[in-house]
């Protein structure tokens, strides 16, 4: 049943045209927009009355999915009780403190602290930051280089734009930060050492780097366990374990960009736990609330939570957010948590991706427009072609993806996202098997309908 009449939908559409201003802006895809009214488990419902599931848990954090009324209830009791309170110089607060705990506990061995910060950016900001920062306290301050890699994604200010290896994202916003630089293809990667992961990318690409910049400069190798903005491109089996041993051998820090896989995404807490490896910081995001309130975070080992501990008043950490360790996102954030645990939703996002994954492989491998299936726990993408040599770029409105995405939507009840050609899921931890398979159903008949 539609939630507003015709005119209604007509002129919030208009007001949306002429005052927002929307991410990744582009006003024609913003004619007749969906506008959402509200949600429910892994369902959305837009103002007319259209039911979709969130193949992509909204912007892959609505981990615990729409509509808990347990978070609303968190949320209003800590307001109720004081909803912001300072945490600079001496203040603290009892959820932050309790969720920074719980965050370690739940996380890498080698972890110490957690830096509360309000997005996947700042996380990205605050874990380069920290990486310079320790260097500058080892007495090594040239060691103030970051290596990034082609083809991920890690966000909006300008450093993590520049650190995001997407060139569209790089467009009218020069000059991009110095010192920041992205891992080279080398010209014969059959000569690389190693298995390629499935965007066929190297672990050795990313000590080519190390040498060609002069590992005396390089503060920090920054990764996202499975590149997923960019297409969603998972890595080889061996690919992280080589990665911590190049840096290990270079003295450089490892920052796991874990916005999209921290807290279940990929069938473990953390995704590097899936190879045994720790990295020296994780930065988390999303999931940490399931977006029902803002909130990222910096996870520090406890060796650089050491050195941050130990230093004069004349060298303190001057980095600084106003809601960091927000009252009411903390007590969101443990709730949320809470969730997580109680409901199995680890362990679910791994046995509901690998149907997702079997799905897709069995309805669409040897499909003559489908190429490249990928999956890792509950994140999954495809590339599709309109013939096997050709791939648009990224364009979000244009090209076969578009028209696959569209035609989901419209007849599928799917809300997917694209990259190029390449189609994206990453539904609700808390997804059941009927949905898994009405999303894989949908996916074969928006595939066939576009391409046969
Ligand atoms: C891996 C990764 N890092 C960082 C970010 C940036 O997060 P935010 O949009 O919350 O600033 C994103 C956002 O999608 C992301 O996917």
């Amino acid at each position: 049943m539609a939630v507003v009449d015709e005119n209604t939908y007509r002129n919030l559409a208009q007001k949306d045209l002429e005052h927002l201003l929307h991410p990744q802006y582009y006003a024609p895809e913003h004619q007749e927009p969906v506008i959402f009214d509200h949600g429910n488990g892994v369902w959305l419902t837009d103002v007319n009355g259209k039911k979709y599931i969130d193949g992509l848990s909204s912007l892959w954090n609505v981990a615990v999915g729409h509509g808990r009324e347990e978070l609303a209830e968190a949320a209003s009791k800590q307001i109720q009780k004081v909803a912001f309170t300072n945490n600079y110089t001496g203040f603290s607060n009892v959820p932050a403190i309790e969720l920074a705990a719980k965050v370690v506990s739940l996380t890498y061995d080698n972890m110490g602290s957690v830096y509360f910060t309000n997005s996947g950016s700042e996380s990205n900001e605050t874990s380069f930051k920290t990486a310079r920062f320790y260097w500058n306290l080892k007495g090594k301050p040239e060691k103030n280089k970051l290596i990034a890699r082609e083809r991920a994604y890690h966000g909006g200010t300008l450093a993590t734009s520049t650190m995001t290896g997407l060139p569209p994202f790089w467009k009218y916003f020069g000059p991009l930060v110095p010192n920041i630089v992205h891992t080279q293809a080398p010209e014969n990667p059959e000569d690389s050492i190693g298995e390629p992961n499935s965007d066929g990318e190297y672990a050795s690409w990313i000590e080519d780097s190390i040498l060609r910049e002069g590992p005396e400069t390089v503060a920090a190798v920054i990764c996202e366990p499975v590149k997923g903005a960019g297409g969603v491109w998972t890595p080889s089996d061996s690919y992280f374990r080589e990665v911590r041993e190049i840096c290990d051998k270079y003295e450089v820090l490892l920052i796991a960009d874990e916005v999209i896989t921290g807290f279940g995404r990929t069938g473990k807490w953390f995704a590097m736990e899936r190879w045994g490896v720790q990295p020296d910081m994780v930065s988390f995001a999303k999931a940490i609330t399931s977006g029902y309130i803002p909130m990222g975070g910096t996870i520090v080992s406890r060796d650089i939570r050491d050195a941050l501990k130990d230093v004069p008043a004349d060298a303190r950490f001057m980095h600084a957010y106003t809601n960091s360790a927000h009252p009411t996102a903390s007590a969101v954030g443990l709730r949320n948590l809470q969730i997580i645990e109680d409901e199995n939703l680890v362990q679910n996002a791994q046995e509901m991706g690998d149907r997702l994954g079997k799905g897709l492989r069995e309805m669409l491998t040897g499909h003559p427009h489908v190429t490249n299936i990928r999956q890792l726990g509950l994140i999954a993408g495809l590339s599709a072609v309109e013939d096997s040599d050709s791939n648009t770029p990224y364009e979000p409105s244009a090209g076969i993806g578009f028209a696959i995405q569209k035609h989901l939507r419209e007849e599928g009840q799917v809300i997917t996202r694209i990259v190029g050609d390449n189609l994206l899921f990453a539904p609700p931890l808390c997804v059941n098997s009927d949905e898994i398979d009405q999303i894989l159903s949908a996916t074969k008949s928006a595939i066939d309908a576009v391409t046969l």
